[in-house]
């Protein structure tokens, strides 16, 4: 920051000022200014302490406190004079002060240097943003069981391997990506109580001579305690580390609901469509309907990988305590955060009004002979074959059926019997996809009584109503 000799508020030691470039890469304003109220917070609490010990007389202390009244007042009007030539939002706010009170404004920073001040804003902006993101993440979660209420019956193919496998619920299905959000939102939540410690005190790294008290400016900004040793609190950044790795994978999960969306809004799935509000048209096909969004989300969960990676990078080499290569974390953080609430917020826009069409699905479902572990089942249940018999006679059924171009459920008894004698017209109520979703109620199961069991769980959970 320059002084009125032209120098950095750093510059005493200087005998000319940094060259034009050297500011361009050393400002880190654009991105820090989103900190300013938690730099104003750390500030008033900083200030107050030291008034309290006696380090700052209660006037200057005074004068500090409606100061920084105005410097806020000013941010929130949007008239703050922000200037990039003072490098970044703590020497922004600094240099402001002094305009507005003179004098006492140069003891504001007693005790205290940017590395603890940079850290402790840091740290305030992320807690915040964790339980932002978190509560966003509760409004996919309550936009997934709504839907996940409305179909505990429909059925629809479940698939491994991408082939169908057996008929599931589509309730069950939606809830499925209820559960992972459920972790998500969990991780995120243990992030913020981990970070909850407060490195203000612990100045440019090894604490200072003045006699402050750290608990009661880690009160005072609601952390939970200090940090207990200075040369971690200016260097620890894996609280952020912690906050991307979640966001990594939240992004992940919303990426494979969007893959789905991707799937099933295709003319060749059919099981589902967007609405206008979330689909695009293409400026030469007039027929399209394309899930831009999805296929947005699907590739923004790769950036906030990205970002956690480069993070990783950042700090993996790097000596205790302060080095400048942390001034970046904050860019990626507030990037991953910014990425991955827009796109929980286009998630829960495409949930909340995409239409699923059940009749596509159930006729899907009964494709490629999805009950024939439900036959194989019966095969067990009524006539104590061995499972491993059971599988094989039902995949000569399966052979038969596929040969005639049919489902084994349209097979003539009499085509059953010439495999296995001992079956019975009884079979025939097994192999029906609804009868097939029914069966499955163990715990955790696709039966409509299940997941209606598990919805009503959720709507408690959310409080969804
Ligand atoms: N803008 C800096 C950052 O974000 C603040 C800390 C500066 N500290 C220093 N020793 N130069 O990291």
């Amino acid at each position: 920051m320059a002084d009125d000799k032209g120098q950095m508020m750093w510059g005493g030691r200087f005998a000319a000022t940094p060259s034009a470039i050297m500011e361009e890469i050393n400002a880190s304003l654009d991105i820090d200014r989103r900190m300013a109220e938690e730099d104003v917070a750390g500030s008033r609490a900083h200030a107050d302490m030291l008034a309290e010990m006696g380090i700052l007389s209660v006037a200057d202390n005074e004068a500090i406190q409606a100061g920084l009244d105005q410097v806020l007042e000013e941010m929130r009007a949007g008239t703050f004079p922000f200037r990039r030539e003072l490098e970044d939002i703590h020497m922004n706010v600094e240099a402001r002060l002094k305009e507005l009170i003179g004098e006492p404004a140069g003891r504001l920073h007693t005790a205290r240097s940017r590395n603890d001040q940079v850290i402790t804003d840091f740290r305030l902006w992320t807690r915040r943003a964790l339980d932002e993101t978190g509560q966003l993440v509760a409004g996919l979660q309550a936009a997934l069981v709504r839907r996940a209420d409305e179909h505990t019956a429909t059925v629809m193919p479940g698939f491994t391997h991408l082939q169908t496998a057996q008929p599931v619920t589509l309730g069950h299905h939606l809830l499925a990506y209820v559960e992972m959000l459920e972790r998500d939102r969990s991780r995120l939540h243990d992030c913020a109580v981990r970070l909850n410690e407060c490195p203000l005190g612990a100045a440019a790294l090894a604490g200072t001579g003045f006699p402050i008290d750290r608990d009661m400016t880690a009160e005072a900004l609601g952390f939970a305690r200090p940090m207990a040793n200075s040369l971690d609190a200016v260097s620890a950044r894996d609280f952020a580390l912690e906050a991307l790795a979640s966001l990594s994978i939240a992004a992940t999960h919303l990426s494979r609901l969007a893959e789905e969306i991707v799937l099933w809004t295709s003319p060749q799935f059919g099981f589902a469509r967007l609405s206008d509000q979330w689909s695009t048209g293409s400026s030469i096909m007039p027929q399209k309907r394309n899930p831009d969004a999805a296929e947005l989300i699907r590739a923004k969960a790769s950036l906030i990988t990205g970002q956690y990676a480069a993070l990783q990078g950042a700090i993996k080499a790097l000596p205790l305590a302060y080095a400048k290569d942390l001034q970046d974390d904050k860019r990626l953080t507030f990037d991953a955060f910014d990425t991955f609430n827009l796109c929980v917020r286009a998630m829960t826009g495409m949930i909340e009004t995409i239409s699923f069409k059940p009749d596509v699905m159930r006729a899907a479902a009964a494709k490629g002979f999805s009950t024939a572990t439900d036959l194989a089942d019966w095969l067990v249940r009524e006539l104590g074959m061995p499972f491993r018999d059971a599988h094989h006679v039902t995949g000569r059924i399966v052979a038969r059926a596929e040969a005639e171009g049919i489902d084994i459920a349209d097979l003539p008894l009499k085509e059953m019997q010439a495999v296995h004698g001992a079956i019975t017209e009884e079979v025939f109520s097994v192999l029906s996809v609804e009868a097939s979703a029914a069966s499955r109620i163990s715990y955790g199961a696709t039966s409509p009584v299940r997941v209606a069991e598990q919805v009503a769980q959720w709507k408690q959970r959310l409080r969804v109503e």
